[in-house]
């Protein structure tokens, strides 16, 4: 959902994850096909578009903290999805202004939008790489022309661990081992729950499936990081901003967190 004047897509009839998310937060940078397959989540789920807005709030207030709080000022954002309203540099940079951020996604679409309204100075990039490959992005020429892996770093992956089939754990351990104490991973998740599940079999028709996770398994993809207050909770309720929500909100079927790698402990003993 850009503000600026939607770029021209080659049409498609397959429908793409991104674009769906695009259409449920409001976008214009979808087809038919993807507001077909919207409409058919909407029946199942009603509240899927607040689920996707609250999705893109945590984002933005994880990315908040992390700039200001936590003092992170280099961003890689894995599944970074078409650009939309606040995207994460703006988030970042209205906190601290020199924040670097490179944008990774797998999808040709996604990158051609990026790369013309993401990539926009010099203190922000777009990698083609694909989560399934963690190295391909942490040796990435364009996430190493803007990321110090040996600094602390925020690795994002909100709303796109769910695209991965096998256990994600061994990626997660992958992009974790790159990244230097200090760091922060944040994710959000689709939690299993039958009327979500029922939902996420529409995905089998579009370019990556969705599988939910339960709340347990969700956990363990944090596990050895010392999470955040309040730890993995249902994203409304990570450190809200605001203290009124609707019992549609906090019965979201999304689960997040931010975990932060220890620092090596210094010293004898
Ligand atoms: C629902 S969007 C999420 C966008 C953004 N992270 C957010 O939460 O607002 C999911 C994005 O993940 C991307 N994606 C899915 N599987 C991927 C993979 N294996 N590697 C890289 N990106 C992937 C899709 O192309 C899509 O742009």
């Amino acid at each position: 959902m850009s503000n600026q004047m939607p770029l021209p897509l080659a049409f498609s009839t397959a429908p793409n994850v991104a674009r769906i998310y695009d259409y449920l937060l409001g976008g214009k940078d979808n087809f038919p096909a993807d507001r077909g397959q919207a409409g058919k989540i909407m029946r199942l789920v009603p509240q899927a578009r607040t689920y996707a807005r609250l999705n893109r709030e945590f984002l933005v207030r994880a990315v908040r903290f992390l700039a200001g709080e936590a003092g992170i000022t280099q961003f890689v954002d894995i599944g970074s999805g078409l650009p939309t309203r606040r995207n994460v540099h703006e988030a970042a940079q209205q906190v601290a202004p020199d924040a670097r951020v490179v944008y990774v996604d797998n999808d040709p679409m996604v990158l051609v939008h990026a790369r013309a309204l993401l990539a926009t100075n010099a203190h922000t990039s777009v990698a083609d790489a694909d989560l399934r490959k963690p190295s391909s992005i942490v040796g990435h020429r364009d996430v190493l022309g803007l990321i110090d892996w040996s600094k602390p770093v925020a690795v994002l992956l909100v709303a796109v661990l769910h695209f991965i089939t096998d256990d994600p754990r061994q990626i997660i351990g992958e992009l974790r081992a790159a990244m230097a104490p200090g760091s922060y991973l944040v994710i959000s998740h689709v939690e299993r729950r039958p009327d979500v599940d029922e939902a996420a079999a529409v995905y089998r028709d579009a370019n990556a499936p969705v599988v939910p996770r339960t709340a347990g398994e969700i956990a363990t993809l944090l596990s050895g990081l010392d999470l955040v207050e309040p730890g993995v909770v249902r994203l409304p309720l990570w450190r809200p901003q605001e203290l009124e929500m609707w019992p549609e909100e906090l019965d979201a079927p999304l689960l997040g967190a931010v975990g932060r790698v220890a620092s090596t402990r210094t010293g004898g003993g």
